[in-house]
């Protein structure tokens, strides 16, 4: 879709009305037959475009795409999301989000894509990414912070898509398993992968990758048993553009409240509540060491605490935490 179609596209669902063909010339600069042709190419799009004489264009049924027209009007935050980049096609989010931080994009600019040629998730590994039926965004976020602070954002958004499933889809019962995943019954529902970008010692941007499986409804052969989706784990297909938007609307104030803070302590005993791996006995895998014992909980700054068989305390901030098998 072109841009003064979507802008077309973003005034029609604002208005929630008809609005008359002359209104939309004067709003755009362009003619009543360019006008007709940008309408033609939304109705090609999939959208429901009203035409009236007398009245004008109304917008009549959407598309269940994760387009600015369609997240919009569910938004209630401030900033996040209030500037959209939507690609119906994209080799990843987070390359593109990176490329427009680097660019002077806002805090709160968002790109998001209906499909991902090469979806990158965390230690180098892809992100399944097919189109129409997941959500693939990219969070541009600027924190005036030591950059040492940035890694905590994880466990933030992994807090702030947890309430945003929680209130979506109540029976769903989701887990946080530390530091970025969200799982459901044993399987991997949401993966998150920050990437920043620092100068000296403070943080110049970040980009927060989100990845959901929401009405996927086959998963490949290799994913069946690890991963699952809303739709497999519900039966029920959900709303795109209102999940998107929820995961902002929870994420700013989250955020907001986390910059004034020194560190997650506000929003600790929630990730512990939810937390898969609380007092569970699990194995880290590191660069140069595996961390046995049993998870005490989270520090301050987000490092996962782990109980020794020897009493000895281990604070692991980054690694693969893994359940072990046939342990309480
Ligand atoms: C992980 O669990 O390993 C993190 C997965 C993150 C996937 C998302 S999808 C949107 C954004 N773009 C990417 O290429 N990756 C992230």
């Amino acid at each position: 879709m072109n841009v003064v179609a979507a802008q077309i596209l973003n005034r029609l669902s604002k208005a929630g009305d008809f609005l008359s063909g002359e209104e939309l010339c004067l709003a755009f600069g362009i003619t009543r037959s360019a006008v007709w042709k940008h309408i033609c190419i939304l109705r090609k799009d999939g959208y429901e475009v009203d035409a009236v004489t007398g009245r004008g264009y109304r917008l009549s049924g959407l598309t269940g795409r994760p387009v600015e027209a369609e997240v919009a009007p569910f938004l209630t935050c401030q900033r996040f999301g209030r500037s959209m980049q939507y690609h119906g096609v994209t080799a990843s989010t987070n390359l593109l989000a990176k490329a427009l931080a680097s660019d002077g994009a806002p805090e709160g600019s968002v790109v998001v894509a209906d499909a991902q040629t090469g979806g990158r998730g965390r230690m180098g590994r892809t992100w399944v990414s097919p189109s129409g039926v997941n959500l693939y965004f990219s969070l541009i976020l600027r924190p005036a912070l030591p950059s040492i602070r940035i890694p905590q954002l994880t466990l933030l958004v992994a807090a702030a898509i947890h309430q945003a499933l929680s209130s979506f889809a109540v029976d769903l019962l989701p887990l946080i398993k530390w530091p970025n995943d969200i799982l459901v019954n044993g399987r991997k529902l949401c993966g998150v992968l920050c990437e920043m970008q620092s100068e000296a010692d403070l943080a110049h941007f970040v980009v927060i990758g989100i990845g959901i499986n929401v009405n996927l409804s086959l998963l490949p052969s290799e994913l069946q048993d690890s991963a699952t989706s809303l739709f497999l784990e519900t039966g029920c297909q959900f709303s795109r553009p209102e999940l998107f938007a929820s995961v902002l609307n929870h994420l700013e104030p989250l955020y907001d409240a986390w910059l004034l803070k020194e560190d997650l302590g506000f929003i600790l005993p929630y990730l512990e509540q939810y937390s898969l791996l609380q007092s569970k006995e699990v194995t880290v895998d590191q660069l140069n060491r595996t961390v046995c014992g049993r998870v005490s909980g989270i520090s301050r700054v987000g490092e996962l605490k782990i109980d020794g068989a020897e009493g000895q305390t281990y604070l692991i901030s980054s690694g693969e935490a893994h359940l072990r098998k046939g342990t309480l």
